[in-house]
């Protein structure tokens, strides 16, 4: 069983990037899951972006701090059946953790949210992820779920690398998104969960991690506050794949791909 794992998309360019890649390779894959928190020009995502994520060969969207930012989504996002919010926001609704069945194979999605450097109004609408995450992966279980996928969207690698240890004997994967930087971590645990701190971004290559240059430029050297630009330019593709073994679920394989 193959699976790709892509980073947050950011922008148009990043969502044009990722139907190209998807239709080329779509079909290598039994099962596919895209961050979308960035997708909306950067902020968030909006239905639009959530269709089109789909349409190019999605099964699952996970997301992120940035869907704070669409105010006029929040009472959208329990209606979007694909779409995971990460399960330690505690004032916005929606999917906790999502399940989908593929070719007789079920597939658990969970998304969480990391505490350190997410911005106020994010962190004080928060409880910590490994307060809520015995629960969500005890309901997939209950549910008989025969791969289990995390979502870590966190600024700290040690957060990250502490829930990967966290979680190596429940769950298939853990991976990281949210800095947009992909790491070279990848491995694969004695217990055969796959883990990555960064799966990194599919967005704007000659960036500041989505941002357009000048205007980060601007920003950092002023130390003015300058508004968020999403940078136009042509977009990286940053994934994994992952492969396991049919019988015993452990992963074979981990591998980045930076292109
Ligand atoms: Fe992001
Ligand atoms: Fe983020």
């Amino acid at each position: 069983m193959k699976v790709l794992i892509v980073g947050d998309i950011v922008g148009r360019s990043g969502l044009d990037r990722l139907k190209k890649e998807l239709s080329n390779r779509r079909n290598d894959y039994d099962f596919c899951i895209v961050n979308g928190e960035n997708s909306a020009s950067g902020r968030g995502i909006r239905t639009k972006e959530y269709n089109e994520i789909l349409e190019a060969g999605a099964d699952i969207i996970t997301m992120g701090n940035h869907m704070y930012y669409r105010k006029e989504m929040a009472s959208e996002y329990a209606k979007l059946k694909r779409l995971v919010i990460p399960a330690n926001i505690t004032n916005l609704v929606g999917n906790k953790h999502v399940i989908i069945t593929k070719n007789n194979i079920k597939f658990g999605v969970i998304n969480i949210l990391g505490t350190f450097g997410m911005g106020e109004m994010v962190e004080k609408n928060l409880v910590s992820p490994f307060k809520v995450i015995d629960d969500e992966v005890e309901e997939l279980k209950k549910n008989n779920v025969d791969y289990i996928f995390i979502d870590f969207h966190a600024e700290a690698t040690a957060e990250k690398i502490i829930m990967g240890h966290y979680l190596k004997d429940r769950v298939n994967c853990v991976y990281g998104t949210h800095t947009h930087v992909q790491t070279a971590d990848e491995r694969i645990f004695d217990t055969g969960m796959a883990y990555i701190t960064d799966v990194g971004m599919t967005g704007p290559k000659d960036s500041v991690i989505g941002l357009k240059l000048e205007v980060a430029l601007e920003r950092y050297t002023t130390e003015k506050y300058v508004h968020y630009e999403c940078s136009k330019n042509e977009a990286i593709f940053n994934a994994i794949e992952v492969e396991f073994d049919d019988n015993t679920k452990k992963a074979i394989s981990i591998r980045r791909i930076n292109e």
